[in-house]
């Protein structure tokens, strides 16, 4: 029987709600949360990325402003941008978009941001917040994962998590969340032996990896969850084939665009899995979702109320 898919769609769709209700009763109460978004340079993928998070700002009711330094802006301009965002009141989110060009320090940058305005949670006190389990700011994409997890009732004390890859943006936080859960939690990388052996032990098999399909059904226990936190691009004709042969939908689409979208999961995997979130439409709206809701939180934080 084919997998349960989570879909990520309508679960972004109601926290986004939910997001503009706080927000028009914090508003109400003369406190608007306000979210600065940096865009260093001219990364197509990353003004892709910001225009969604400056449009989604703008329907839960958010203030929002983008800041765009040239590609050429030094560690010191940067850091002098932050400051001032730092200082600002009104301003309760700051982003900085990554990746930063070759030549800034992006851990200088992202240790100069206000860890009380961190609401991509990357400041190494939101981290250690997290990994002692005190309120703080918790990284996007993670805390989408636990709300697609929460949202469609998969038990997560007691059950076997692995997470395959170990960035600091993903699979580190996400790892931490499901321990903070009472998972049994496993982190896979690229040393790891026997990793197919390792994938079949869990319940949930987080992929956070950042390659194309490399998690196949032999990788996976009947009837476990998988969550795909990748997000690929295939271009080529005998890629994509490898893949979804025989998926005439997605063939016209690829046809019609010369690209489609992938996850870390092969799509076979659909057919061992007990509940799958598909690529497009599973993780990564709701990680926008998720932006909105930790500069709502920020704000709250910020005034002494309680997230
Ligand atoms: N670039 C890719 N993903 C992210 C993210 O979650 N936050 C930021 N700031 N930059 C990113």
């Amino acid at each position: 029987m084919p997998a349960r898919i989570l879909d990520g769609t309508k679960i972004a769709a109601d926290i986004r709600a939910e997001v503009s209700a706080r927000v028009k009763s914090l508003t109400a109460a003369g406190i608007r949360p306000g979210l600065a978004v940096v865009l260093v340079g001219h990364n197509p993928a990353s003004e892709v990325y910001v225009r969604g998070k400056v449009k989604s700002s703008h329907e839960v009711g958010l203030y929002s402003e983008q800041h765009t330094p040239a590609e050429t802006a030094t560690t010191d301009e940067l850091l002098a941008l932050i400051s001032d965002l730092n200082r600002r009141d009104e301003i309760d989110g700051i982003l900085v978009q990554l990746p930063l060009p070759s030549h800034v320090d992006a851990k200088k940058i992202l240790l100069a941001v206000d860890p009380a305005k961190d609401v991509d949670g990357f400041h190494p006190m939101n981290v250690g917040y997290l990994s002692t389990q005190r309120p703080g700011l918790v990284p996007c994409t993670p805390a989408g994962v636990m709300e697609i997890l929460r949202r469609s009732s998969i038990r997560i004390a007691g059950q076997e998590a692995v997470v395959v890859g170990r960035s600091d943006i993903v699979g580190k936080p996400v790892a931490m969340l499901l321990l903070n859960e009472n998972a049994t939690v496993t982190v896979c990388h690229s040393k790891t032996r026997d990793l197919p052996e390792v994938g079949r032990r869990a319940d949930i098999l987080i992929a956070a990896i950042g390659r194309a399909g490399m998690i196949t059904a032999d990788y996976v226990k009947p009837g476990a969850t998988v969550v795909d936190v990748g997000i690929n691009k295939i271009t080529d004709r005998k890629e994509f084939d490898r893949f979804f042969v025989g998926d005439k939908k997605r063939e016209e689409a690829f046809l019609a665009k010369g690209a489609t979208l992938i996850g870390d999961v092969h799509p076979e995997v659909t057919e061992v899995a007990g509940a799958i979130t598909p690529v497009p439409g599973g993780i990564g709206p709701r990680t926008i979702a998720m932006l909105m809701s930790n500069t709502v939180k920020a704000a709250m934080l910020r005034r002494g109320l309680s997230a």
